[in-house]
C-alpha cells in the first residue's frame, strides 16, 4: 500500500537526502516536503527538541508527518558541545571554531546523532534514533552535503570526511540514514499488523 508521509524542514539537504533513501529502499513510501518553519528551543537532549518541534506545528501539517533534529557532538574535549546548540554554533563560530577549539589535539572523537520525531494519524509521536561515530578531520575537506559534514570523518570511512562523500555514499552510513531505517521499520510493522487484523 502506497504511503504519504510529510517531512517537515526548511533544509533542501535534509529533504535530498531523505528523499533518496526513501525512493530507493522503500518505493512504497513517498515523502513531501513540508516547509513550515520550525522554532529552535534550547533544551538538554535532541529527543525534547524534536519532541518541541513536532508538535509546534500540529494545526498546519497534514498528519502522518515528521521532522528531524540533528546534532554534532565532539565527545572527549569538548564533552559533546555543540550537541543540541549545532544550528547556533554553525551560524556563529561555524565549523572553523570547531577546529580552532580542537586545534591540534590528538583527541578528537565525534558523533552526528539524528533524532526523528513522527505523528501518526493519532496524533501520537513517536522516536527514532541515530548515530554515526568518527572524529573531527584535522582541516575541512569535500564540497558535498552541508553543515558539520567537512570536518566530519566517520570511523566507517576512513580518510574521507562526509563531504568528500557522495550523497549515496553518505546515505548508506549516516546518523539519519540509521534513524530514518528505523521509522520505515516501525511503519512496515504497522502497516503487517494492520493487514492481519
Ligand atoms: P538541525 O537543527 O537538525 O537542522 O541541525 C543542527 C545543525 O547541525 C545545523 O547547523 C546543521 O547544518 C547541522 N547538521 C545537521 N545534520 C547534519 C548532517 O547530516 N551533516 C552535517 N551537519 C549537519
Amino acid at each position: 500500500m502506497q504511503k504519504t508521509l510529510r517531512f517537515v524542514t526548511g533544509n533542501p539537504h535534509k529533504y535530498k537526502e531523505v528523499k533518496a533513501v526513501i525512493q530507493k529502499n522503500f518505493p512504497n513510501f513517498e515523502v513531501l516536503q513540508s516547509n513550515v518553519k520550525l522554532l529552535e528551543i534550547q533544551a538538554d537532549s535532541l529527543e525534547e527538541v524534536a519532541l518541541f518541534k513536532v508538535n509546534s506545528v500540529k494545526n498546519l501539517v497534514k498528519i502522518p508527518y515528521f521532522i528531524e533534529d540533528a546534532g554534532f557532538f565532539v565527545d572527549d574535549v569538548c564533552k559533546g558541545f555543540p550537541g543540541v546548540y549545532s544550528s547556533y554554533v554553525m551560524k556563529t563560530i561555524g565549523y572553523y571554531g570547531i577546529l580552532k577549539i580542537l586545534d591540534d589535539s590528538t583527541t578528537r572523537k565525534a558523533h552526528f546523532e539524528s533524532v526523528i520525531a513522527y505523528l501518526d494519524e493519532d496524533e501520537n509521536v513517536h522516536l527514532f534514533k541515530g548515530i554515526n561515530y568518527g572524529k573531527v578531520s584535522i582541516e575541512a575537506r569535500g564540497n558535498s552535503g552541508f553543515g558539520f559534514d567537512p570536518i566530519f570523518i566517520s570511523d566507517e570511512t576512513p580518510g574521507k570526511t562526509f563531504a568528500e562523500l557522495n550523497l549515496e555514499e553518505k546515505n548508506q552510513i549516516s546518523h539519519r540514514r540509521r534513524s530514518l531505517d528505523k521509522l520505515v521499520e516501525f511503519l512496515k510493522k504497522f502497516d503487517d499488523s494492520q493487514k492481519k487484523i
